[in-house]
């Protein structure tokens, strides 16, 4: 009886141990970042070239994990979208290989505007914190348009002490920051970052004043503004043309001066959509969202 007990034991200590008892966490520098890149949209990229160029490092729905350490932390890229094809393809091209070397536990999600009625950026990722909630434990959210492209690799899509905001170079602005407020194109909050300034705001309809009204929030609730430099955060931003029903919004504007009221009424705890459908492509997580905009 002693024995078997004896020999029971024995068995447990030999057993394989598993892959999280073996990997160590990811080194705060990942080692294999190149620094400058570089990025032009000339060639001509296919969805079916890119999926089979780089899907089979990845997990359905656009997911990866290093394959040889612990990530330090889980992030969901979140990015606003409708009709913008050719800019995906770009974007999954140049940002999962880069995405990789930072070795970060990451899925993209595709955040699609249903139907025709007036774009509303900020009222999409909000959308898309909260489906990615639900599927994984995320502690970090990067909100990026989908025609920003880093130009350098050392800019880590990762979660900072400070709300960041990750774009302050784009080729557009002449690799400068626009003004010392700017917080557009892209940016990462942690959750309780994100929770403390109560998401995003659900009501700037149309182009324009969404990203000051994040920053004005973040600055009321006592944070500040993390930035890579000017080097590392340079970006090039595809070229386009305003889209239909995403017009530059008047009543925008004027919104920002209320901020420090509206932002304990218009958030995330007022967010109103419906999920229509949610695709897993092998390079991102697809969820269509109705989210009741109006027409004009
Ligand atoms: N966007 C989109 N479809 C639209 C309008 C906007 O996908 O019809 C998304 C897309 O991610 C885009 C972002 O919203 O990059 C910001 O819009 P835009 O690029 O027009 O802003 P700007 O170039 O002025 O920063
Ligand atoms: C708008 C921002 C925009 C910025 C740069 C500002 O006037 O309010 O939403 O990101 O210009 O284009
Ligand atoms: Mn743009």
């Amino acid at each position: 009886m002693k024995t078997k007990v004896l020999n029971n034991s024995h068995e447990e200590t030999r057993r394989p141990p598993n892959k999280s008892e073996t990997l160590g966490h990811c080194p705060d520098t990942p080692p294999k970042l190149v620094g400058p890149l570089h990025v032009e949209f000339n060639s001509k990229q296919t969805l079916h070239k890119v999926r089979e160029e780089m899907g089979s490092h990845l997990l359905e729905g656009g997911r990866y994990k290093p394959p040889d350490c612990i990530a330090q932390q889980k992030v969901a890229i979140i990015i606003a979208f409708r009709n913008r094809h050719e800019h995906l393809i770009h974007w999954l091209y140049y940002l999962h290989p880069i995405l990789m070397r930072q070795q970060l536990d990451y899925t993209v999600y595709v955040i699609n505007q249903d139907g025709e009625g007036v774009f509303n950026r900020a009222k999409l990722m909000n959308a898309g914190y909260v489906e990615a909630m639900k599927q994984y434990d995320y502690d970090c959210f990067v909100f990026s348009d989908i025609d920003l492209i880093p130009m350098d690799d050392r800019n880590l899509y990762r979660c900072f002490d400070n709300p960041r905001h990750l774009a302050v170079a784009m080729d557009k602005f002449n690799f400068h920051l626009p003004y010392n407020t700017f917080f557009g194109g892209v940016s990462s909050l942690s959750k309780s970052q994100y929770l403390k300034i109560n998401g995003f705001p659900n009501t700037f309809w149309g182009w324009g004043g969404e990203d000051d009204d994040i920053y004005n929030r973040i600055i009321f609730r006592g944070m500040s503004i993390s930035r890579p430099d000017l080097v590392m955060g340079k970006y090039r931003m595809i070229k386009h043309k305003r889209d239909l029903h995403n017009e530059a919004n008047p009543k925008n504007p004027g919104k920002l001066r209320q901020t420090l009221q509206t932002m304990n009424t218009d958030g995330i705890n007022s967010l109103k959509y419906t999920v229509k459908e949610i695709k897993k492509d092998i390079l991102y997580t697809f969820i269509n969202v109705d989210i009741e905009a109006p027409l004009k």
